[in-house]
């Protein structure tokens, strides 16, 4: 489903002195399977997972979607790629202030033109199934961090991409409702979907297909 050949990416530090954060990223994920990516702070496993979703562009190498070139792919045609492909769960969240969570999480589907009850009660059994449902009609301000988080959860998986990617999907919640996010990702794996969760908690390595360190800029095994 994903396959990243060579993602090199460099950042210009404020100084104008060049900040190189991948250095060759090779990264090859299948339907059904789910890896973990940890490394430092500053690692760049945002940078890596906005590289893979093709809301950044590498300086070298490529992004495949199902074989198709995707990272080649002009500047409207991508973002085509993405809406089809990828569900992105950010590690700021990114709600949009002025909707409630389930607008919020309504948005993935008019950005593909979907609407109507069929996936306004999806969206409610998402809500419910990671204990927010209480707070559907809260505008993001009126939710905690986790609270937000999870509703992210709902809006990245809400039309079932086929390609999941999640920048510290627990990071602000307990053990209890982390380790829910983590079994409902898991879910979306056994469902078919290509995964890959950025995460620090042990917990997030139990099932997974493959764990791997970003350090130099390059994934090794750890
Ligand atoms: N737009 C930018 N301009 C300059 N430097 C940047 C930019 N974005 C990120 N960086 C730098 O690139 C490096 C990688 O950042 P990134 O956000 O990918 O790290 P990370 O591994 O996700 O860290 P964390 O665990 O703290 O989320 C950091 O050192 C950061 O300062
Ligand atoms: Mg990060």
């Amino acid at each position: 489903m994903l396959r990243a050949t060579g993602l090199l990416k460099s950042y210009r530090a404020p100084s104008g002195a060049p900040i190189r954060v991948l250095a060759g990223v090779d990264l090859a994920v299948k339907a059904g399977e789910l890896v973990v990516v940890t490394g430092p702070s500053g690692s760049g496993k945002s940078t890596l997972l906005n590289v893979l979703g093709l809301l950044e562009d590498g300086d070298g190498g490529e992004v495949r979607f199902d074989d198709e070139r995707v990272s080649r792919l002009g500047r409207a045609a991508k973002s085509r790629a993405r809406g089809r492909y990828v569900g992105f769960l950010f590690q700021s969240f990114l709600l949009l202030p002025t909707l409630t969570a389930l607008e919020n999480v309504l948005l993935a589907a008019q950005y593909v033109g979907r609407s109507g009850s069929a996936t306004r009660r999806r969206a409610m059994e998402l809500l419910k199934e990671v204990g927010v449902a209480d707070r559907m009609d809260h505008f993001p301000a009126q939710l905690s961090g986790g609270e937000q988080q999870r509703v992210a959860f709902c809006r990245a998986v809400l039309n079932d991409p086929p390609l999941l990617l999640a920048d510290e999907p627990t990071g602000n919640l307990d053990d209890a409702n982390g380790a829910l996010i983590l079994e409902a990702l898991r879910g979306r794996a056994r469902a078919g979907a290509a995964v890959v969760v950025v995460s620090h908690r042990p917990d997030a390595a139990v099932g997974a297909s493959a764990l791997y360190r970003l350090r130099g800029g390059v994934l090794e095994s750890p």
